[in-house]
């Protein structure tokens, strides 16, 4: 939700902090604010927008000196987006300052009682009242007030805290939000995420809930938030410091959908043998007489990752014979599900850190379910949660909307599906059909790619319509829905995806005149039912722009535009059929001069509820 990055060390860190902030903006950019010790005493520089106005200001100031300090961008939840409510905040005792990810739920009760004992607010955050808790319980060392501090909140946080009475220690903690330690040469680097700490060092330890962790240049000491010691093992970051700068492309978005068939590659490399009929996840291995038990799959996710568990639902049902669901991870936390014995939770997740799904999961876990994750961040707390699970192998996703790593999930579920079809009743030969096909998929994605030019002039026709409808069926229904969001959410067009059945019941009302509507009309079981489809919004006046297999001549007769895909077995069709969506709403976003990689209002990963 947010951006941290500290600093610990003997260089003058202004620059560190500000080039790691600037690798963290896309996670939250409403704010941001900068904070050093020097010479005992406390700077603390805010800037409203991203994070170039607070450089702006540091200039102007001539820069701000210090070899301890703490970066944060924001992205507002109690209190407006304002400079007074950008962090860092600080108490207004004994010079305390906090940068925090996540939210202090009981902040109302500690700040009536922070009030009542003489403390003067400025901000209307919760992360003040934090600052000021442990400016109130601070007796002489900060990592104790820290402590004691969070014994006393509930909600969800990442935090750095530094102090003027103690200018070489930094104290970090996380519960429910990321946080991880880079150990340098007699420096550390913290960070909400590795792509902060990368160019520093590649060695980091990966906090854990609770864990408190005090700082200074001569070490560092884990423990809990009641003063137990912990020990954590060194993770070795397996970030490449290209895979998170832009490179010949205008946005981190059109990056990454370009690279999709190179990150397809490394999703399926090593994990199947076609010939043999085989699929190897090395992550589920040691479950696996367990999962051949498996009686029933729950896939739990948010936004474009629940899209990827839907379109898995209709694999684990097919491809294994499994009965299978597809939740909204925030519904599902908050229901009574009923979990039966040999059920399987699936958690999909790019970033391993969405509060809801994480949630879900664990409500999923204490319920007795066998629990796996597809998460693309290595070491994420929903990596570390689940019982097994495989990794997309995508690499960093920098842009919000999520593009490769969708195309990751769909890819690792389609393998999943497969490897449990294969241990219940499916033959090596279908199983080897199906995995060259599946290898197929990048190559024919790249295809796909160099239709950029006509996908653009097809948008171009349609950017100014304000509402757009998505429809397909069976494995493409999720499909639709995934470039409803693209579209939706970088650049702010109304648009719905839905069953194309489903138009009848209600949204066929919404077509007039020129109301473009996509359809994904590939070859398969449902085709002559999506021609119908397309007649009744044709009826009605409504644009038709079509996803279809190359070699449909007939579509031409009922669509305004064609975005035709290369052939490929209905289950697999998502892969394909998503990436003409994917660069209609990046050029949809682009004509309409958006901030296509930081769209307003939204962050990377929603570590809130
Ligand atoms: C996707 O384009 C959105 N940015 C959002 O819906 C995202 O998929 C969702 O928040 C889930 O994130 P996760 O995959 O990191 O759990
Ligand atoms: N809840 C805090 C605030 O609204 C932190 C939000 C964030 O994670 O950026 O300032």
């Amino acid at each position: 939700m947010c951006g941290i990055v500290a600093y610990v060390g003997s260089k003058h860190c202004q620059n560190i902090l500000i080039e790691g902030i600037k690798r963290l903006e896309y996670r939250g950019y409403d704010s941001s604010g900068l904070a050093t010790l020097h010479n005992g005493k406390l700077i603390i520089t805010r800037a409203v927008g991203r994070v170039a106005s607070l450089e702006d200001k540091l200039e102007a100031m001539g820069g701000q000196p210090g070899t301890v300090g703490l970066v944060h961008t924001r992205w507002a939840t109690h209190g407006g987006v304002t400079e007074f409510n950008a962090h860092p905040h600080r108490d207004d005792r004994v010079g305390i300052a906090v940068v925090h990810n996540g939210i202090i739920e009981n902040y109302a009760a500690l700040k009536t009682l922070l009030e009542e004992k003489g403390h003067k607010f400025s901000s209307q955050t919760d992360t003040e009242v934090l600052a000021m808790l442990i400016g109130e319980l601070y007796e002489g060392d900060l990592e104790s007030a820290v402590q004691a501090a969070l014994r006393e909140v509930t909600g969800a946080y990442a935090i750095a805290v530094i102090c003027e009475r103690e200018p070489e220690t930094l104290v970090v903690a996380r519960k429910g939000s990321p946080l991880m330690v880079g150990v340098g040469n007699g420096e550390y680097v913290v960070a909400s995420d590795g792509a902060a700490i990368i160019s520093h060092t590649s060695q980091a330890i990966m906090l854990d809930d609770y864990n408190v962790v005090k700082i200074t240049p001569k070490g560092f000491r884990t423990s809990t938030i009641h003063n137990v010691p912990v020990t954590h093992k060194i993770h070795q970051l397996e970030l490449e410091l290209e895979e998170i700068e832009l490179g010949a492309f205008s946005h981190f978005m059109q990056k990454e959908i370009f690279e999709q068939p190179k990150a397809l590659r490394n999703t399926f490399r090593g994990r199947f043998n076609s010939d043999e009929g085989r699929v190897i996840l090395g992550g589920l291995a040691d479950h696996a007489k367990e999962l051949v038990k498996t009686k029933r799959v729950v896939l739990l996710g948010q936004g474009t990752a629940l899209h990827a568990a839907m379109i898995g639902r209709y694999l684990f049902e097919d491809l294994a014979k499994i009965p299978s669901t597809s939740e909204f991870a925030s519904e599902f936390r908050y229901r009574n599900p009923i979990i039966e014995e040999n059920t399987v939770a699936i958690a999909v997740s790019q970033s391993g850190e969405t509060a809801d799904t994480l949630a879900a999961l664990v409500e999923a876990k204490d319920r007795g379910a066998v629990t796996m994750g597809v998460i693309n961040v290595v070491g994420s707390t929903m990596a570390r949660e689940t019982d097994a699970g495989v990794y997309l192998r995508v690499g960093p996703e920098i842009g919000v909307a999520s593009t490769k790593a969708f195309v990751g999930q769909v890819a690792v579920l389609t393998m999943m599906a497969l490897w449990l079809g294969r241990r219940r009743f499916m033959g090596a030969n279908d199983c080897g059909d199906l995995l060259r096909q599946l290898n197929t998929i990048p190559d024919k994605m790249e295809q796909i790619l160099s239709l950029d030019a006509q996908v653009k002039q097809i948008t171009e026709r349609y950017v100014e319509r304000e509402n757009w409808l998505f429809l397909g069926r069976g494995y493409n229904y999720p499909t639709a829905m995934e470039g409803a969001l693209k579209l939706k959410e970088i650049s702010y067009i109304h648009a719905e995806g839905m069953p194309a059945a489903e138009m009848k019941h209600g949204p066929i009302a919404l077509i007039n005149e020129g109301m473009p509507a996509v359809f994904i009309a590939n070859r398969g079981k449902q085709y002559e039912k999506v021609m119908s489809n397309i007649q009744e919004v044709r009826a009605r006046g409504g644009h038709v722009i079509a996803i279809a297999t190359e070699g449909d001549n007939e579509i031409k007769h009922y669509a305004e535009d064609v975005m035709y895909i290369p052939d490929i077995p209905e289950c697999l069709s998502p892969l394909l059929a998503v990436v003409p969506m994917q660069m209609m709403a990046y050029h949809a976003a682009v004509l309409r001069g958006h901030d296509v990689d930081k769209p307003r209002n939204l962050a990377k990963s929603v570590t809130v509820e």
